[in-house]
């Protein structure tokens, strides 16, 4: 990814945008406490540690890759906050999560908060669960969670705008107003997200999500299809089971031996 198409080019628009996301911290604390023991897990697409950095506090060690430049910069930075065993529990490198290459196997890789979308078609996928399974040890675990189709968010009109904000300016201070406008490639199956954020007499800065959406059956077929079976499925974090009106899919999986 280049640094203008980058989506996560500016962390803390990110922070801000995310500041009140916390039940997957949670979530993942759990699933690391149960099953990644005193070894590191994996987190793919581990940002700017949103989720490793309070794993690290509660003292889980934590690997990661991730392909956007600005966002591993913005870890090393906060990182530097930290006290010496926390920082020493946070490793992280550039890499894709189609090539990714790693140095040992982990008990436990996970692609928190609805990365899977990163992933613009199938090949994509499955070259991910190629590499996980590739990182996985032979009775390791693979963690996700993603988000289902919405058909009453693509219903929106593109040329409207919504989830009209007003910040403080986390970088310059002062007002920072934000709003979105989106649409859905009904063939591609993707969302597009336009992210604006603009200071007073300023043109508005831009950030574009494309987020490929997974219907459930072509999930698990894509998760049947990459090796992999499930441990546990839920529809929420707080472990609720997945049915017909879940919004989310907390996965579990296994490889398939
Ligand atoms: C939704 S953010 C999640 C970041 C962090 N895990 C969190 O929960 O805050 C997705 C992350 O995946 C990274 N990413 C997106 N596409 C990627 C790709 N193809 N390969 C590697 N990383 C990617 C982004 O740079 C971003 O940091």
């Amino acid at each position: 990814m280049t640094s203008t198409d980058d989506p996560y080019r500016d962390p803390k628009l990110y922070d801000l945008e995310y500041r009140d996301q916390h039940d997957d911290i949670d979530h993942y604390l759990d699933v690391a406490r149960a099953h990644a023991g005193d070894a590191p897990l994996l987190e793919l697409g581990i940002g700017n540690g949103r989720i490793a950095l309070p794993l690290a506090r509660a003292g889980v060690a934590v690997d990661g890759v991730d392909g956007s430049r600005s966002m591993l910069h913005d870890l090393q930075e906060r990182l530097a906050g930290e006290p010496a065993d926390v920082r020493a529990r946070v490793s992280a490198r550039y890499g894709l999560f189609t090539t990714f290459e790693v140095e040992r196997r982990y008990r436990l890789v996970t692609l928190p908060f609805n990365a899977l979308h990163h992933c613009p078609d199938h090949r994509a996928v499955l070259a991910l669960f190629d590499r996980v399974r590739a990182a996985l040890t032979p009775d390791g675990v693979f963690a996700l969670d993603c988000y289902l189709p919405d058909p009453a968010l693509y219903r929106r009109d593109p040329n409207q705008t919504y989830e009209h904000r007003t910040f403080v300016d986390p970088r310059f201070g002062g007002a920072l107003y934000s709003w979105e406008r989106s649409w859905y490639d009904t063939l591609a199956q993707t969302h597009h997200v336009i992210y604006a954020y603009q200071r007073p007499g300023r043109v508005a800065e831009e950030l574009h999500l494309r987020l490929r959406m997974f219907y459930p059956a072509e999930l698990f077929g894509l998760f049947d299809l990459g090796g992999f079976e499930p441990v546990q499925i839920a529809g929420e974090f707080d472990g609720r089971p997945l049915d017909g009106a879940s919004m989310k899919v907390v996965a579990l999986l296994r490889a398939r031996r």
